[in-house]
């Protein structure tokens, strides 16, 4: 038995939903444990192009389970449009999607203050409710996925909430939720999604038992972790490692091994420091070169050099055994690459993450340069295919946040990956 839990190392888009359809070949299940549609986790296969927002990434290999964790926050509405989309390209999700009974779930009213609290404090968030939700479920009046399973209760704590924030709404001239028609979307998504309700922390531990592989799909990045990221410009769940016992019901006994996806340079979307961005025409070289557009949101990701620095704090926290290393391909051409190894921050050179965000905000990196290459690597098979530099480079970074190099990716297909042994 292996059970494998997979972080993004960085802000987040770090090719978590190629990495995991890879590594998905020969897992038994996939498990969501936190964050909610916030994510968009892209897998190419073929000519085909997906993007997941709640739905485990291992729903493109028929043998693995697919499981959302209690940790998940769920829009019930997203939730079924997104099965519903990927049944029409071909999935089956018969016996094939669970979802936990004690995941919080999310309503339009979280997505309304989501807003109206941006407008105040700009975090530049997915405006999904994320925040609200967790907020709600912190403070003990979150509604639950079990509570979907008796349309009468539910429905009466879905108005009871709607009445308490349409409160809110109108103290600040917001638009107010139409309970009515909102209700109704709700219990054709509650009908709908029952099926697929059940408690799966019997189900995960079951499996555990029984020694099948389990995958654990993080989502975000280290950097947007509530406790450990750059707060309050983050996300309002733990995407650590550690998350994924709390947000699954797994003892941390049970967990092997921990991969942390990177890419092979920085990108942040929303607001918050990133000490190592690009402005101009350099950053924009690295967003078209890259595509590097959020898979949710559209919006343009900010773009930068390799941080080493808050990497190697990353891998540090999340205990990384394997890196994978993504967008390698991205880099060809350059004729020198910087990595940041170390920040000025007021004078004062520090090679660890400072915790003050605001140290972080002014921090100057600290560059070292390395030579770049022509050779395109996005035809490579292995690690002797790459040319030198890039090998070279690979090192550098993997020996500077001090992990091992386990997969290159380079190219967004799911043939352009490799093992590094
Ligand atoms: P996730 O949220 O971590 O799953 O990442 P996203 O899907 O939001 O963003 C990663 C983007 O990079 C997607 O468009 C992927 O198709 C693409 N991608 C993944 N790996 C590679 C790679 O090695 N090279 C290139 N060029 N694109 C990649
Ligand atoms: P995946 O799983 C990149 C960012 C938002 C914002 C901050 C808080 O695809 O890597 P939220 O809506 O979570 O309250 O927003 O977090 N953010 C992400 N950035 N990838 C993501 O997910 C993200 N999910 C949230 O842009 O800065
Ligand atoms: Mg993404």
């Amino acid at each position: 038995m292996k059970s494998t839990v997979l972080v993004g190392v960085q802000w987040g888009d770090e090719g978590k939903g190629k990495i995991i359809d890879v590594l998905t070949e020969g897992v038994d299940v996939v498990v969501r444990y936190q964050g909610g549609n916030n994510a968009g986790h892209t897998v190419e296969i073929g000519s085909n192009k997906y993007v997941l927002h709640l739905v485990p990434s291992g729903i493109f290999r028929p043998n693995a389970l697919c499981i959302i964790g209690n940790g998940v926050v769920v829009d019930p509405k997203a939730l079924v449009k997104e099965i519903k989309e990927l049944e029409q390209s071909g999935i089956n999700f018969t016996g094939r999607l669970e979802v936990s009974t004690r995941c919080h779930l999310i309503f339009k009213y979280h997505s309304l203050m989501d807003g109206l609290r941006d407008k105040n404090q700009k975090i530049g968030t997915t405006k999904r409710g994320i925040g609200p939700a967790y907020a709600d479920k912190a403070a003990r009046r979150g509604i639950r996925a079990l509570e979907m399973l008796d349309l009468k209760r539910f429905e009466e704590r879905f108005r009871n909430e709607v009445d308490f924030y349409n409160k809110i709404f109108s103290s600040h001239d917001a638009e107010l939720i139409d309970a009515n028609a909102e209700w109704k979307e709700l219990a054709d998504a509650a009908i709908f999604l029952k099926p697929y309700i059940t408690d799966t922390v019997l189900t995960i531990n079951k499996m555990a038992k029984a020694k099948k592989n389990i995958l654990f799909e993080g989502a975000q990045g280290m950097l947007l972790d509530v406790d450990y990221g750059t707060y309050p410009f983050v996300t309002s769940s733990n995407t650590t490692s550690g998350g994924a016992c709390t947000g699954s019901g797994l003892s941390p006994k049970y967990i092997d091994s921990v991969v942390g996806v990177m890419k092979a340079y920085c990108t942040r979307v929303g607001e918050g420091p990133f000490p190592t961005e690009l402005f101009g025409d350099e950053g924009e070289k690295l967003r078209a070169s890259g595509r590097e557009y959020g898979a949710t949101t559209g919006r343009p990701r900010r773009c930068g050099w390799f941080d080493a620095v808050s990497a190697r704090y990353s891998c540090m926290i999340n205990g990384i055994d394997k890196l994978a290393i993504t967008k390698l391909d991205v880099l060809d051409g350059y004729k020198t690459l910087k990595i940041c190894n170390a920040y000025n921050v007021n004078g004062k050179i520090v090679s660890d993450m400072p915790s003050d965000t605001a140290d972080i905000a002014v921090a100057v990196p600290v560059y070292e340069e390395y030579p770049g290459w022509d050779t395109p690597t996005s035809e490579a098979c292995s690690f002797s295919d790459l040319p030198e530099n890039a090998k070279k480079y690979l090192q550098k970074i993997a020996a500077l946040v001090e992990s091992d190099i386990g997969i290159i990716s380079v190219g967004p297909n799911r043939r352009q990956t490799f093992v590094v042994n």
